[in-house]
């Protein structure tokens, strides 16, 4: 599977997002929980340069919370940054954010120097949902089809909150981190590649492979199989017929089923379920690193 992006779109986000970030103290970076890796954005580290950074592991409700605290203390490793896994159904959690930014720069948050602070992420990890529960109230849209190849460049809102905070969203779209096509598809499995530029069957059957492995217990238990298949098309075939996807002479409607098993992923239905774990990259980087060598 490929996502392209685009050279032009990428330097004139990377241009605006540089000339705002004279005004920008510290910056906060919204990732999907269920994959840190892939839905950091390559370009927040180069241009926060020394300023402090909060890494938001956001829908950690969606994530493998043992495989989210790996991920915490991985992003901790890193110099200036402070990792926090967030969900929008502990708000409370959320609203603790303003005082670790003021910890992290004890001289500023006064009426003379507020704390000022940029939400960076890519598309569709809830930057908005978040931004609106700092508020307090709806102020951003939530819930946009994620767009890939499209850099709007948007007049940068600024929201002020208690104790001299102000709060600006990235002006422009980033891209997501697409090093190895292992990342594509997790990222197109969770929602970050919008539906229109993803093909259902092909990266259902890598959900599929993947869970067949890593969460055998919740894939039996969901789909209510007696043993779990051990390849991810012959789970898309039981799936296709517990869930009654049959075409015409009773064959069974993979694009169906694919569809079935990427929406119960994406909403949570087959529980809390991480796509990479810190031990994964560092594996994956290893083997891409030897092929380019080779
Ligand atoms: P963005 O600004 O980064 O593009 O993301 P946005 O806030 O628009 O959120 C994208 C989708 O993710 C929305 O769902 C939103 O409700 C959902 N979301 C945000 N935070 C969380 C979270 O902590 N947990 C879970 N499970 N979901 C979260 P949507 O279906 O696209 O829209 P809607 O149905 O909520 O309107």
């Amino acid at each position: 599977m490929t996502v392209q992006w685009y050279p032009g779109h990428m330097n004139k986000a990377r241009r605006i997002i540089k000339e705002s970030m004279t005004d920008v103290d510290l910056v906060i970076e919204v990732m999907d929980a269920r994959i840190p890796f892939s839905s950091e954005n390559p370009m927040v580290a180069e241009l926060r340069q020394h300023r402090p950074c909060i890494k938001i592991l956001n829908k950690s409700d969606l994530a493998d919370p043992a495989i989210t605290k790996a991920w915490l203390s991985y992003f901790e490793k890193e110099q200036g940054v402070k990792a926090q896994a967030l969900s929008v159904q502990d708000k409370s959690k959320t609203k603790n954010l303003p005082q670790l930014c003021r910890k992290l720069l004890p001289g500023r948050g006064s009426a003379v120097k507020p704390i000022r602070i940029m939400i960076m992420g890519i598309p569709n990890v809830g930057k908005s949902t978040l931004i609106n529960t700092l508020a307090g109230k709806t102020l951003a849209k939530v819930g946009d089809e994620p767009a890939i190849t499209k850099l709007v460049s948007s007049a940068q809102h600024r929201i002020i909150l208690e104790g001299n905070i102000a709060l600006s969203d990235t002006p422009g779209i980033l891209w997501p981190k697409i090093e190895n096509e292992n990342s594509s598809y997790r990222l197109a499995v969770t929602g970050a590649i919008k539906n229109t530029a993803i093909d259902f069957e092909d990266i259902a059957l890598f959900a599929a492979d993947y869970l067949i492995n890593a969460y055998t217990e919740k894939v039996v238990e969901r789909f209510k199989l007696k043993t779990c298949p051990e390849k991810g098309f012959q789970l898309l075939e039981e799936i296709g017929r517990k869930r009654g996807c049959l075409r015409a002479g009773g064959v069974i409607d993979i694009q169906r089923a694919s569809e079935i098993l990427i929406h119960e992923i994406r909403s949570g239905a087959l529980g809390s379920i991480s796509f990479e774990t810190p031990e994964m990259i560092l594996h994956e980087t290893k083997v891409s690193e030897n092929e380019q060598s080779t």
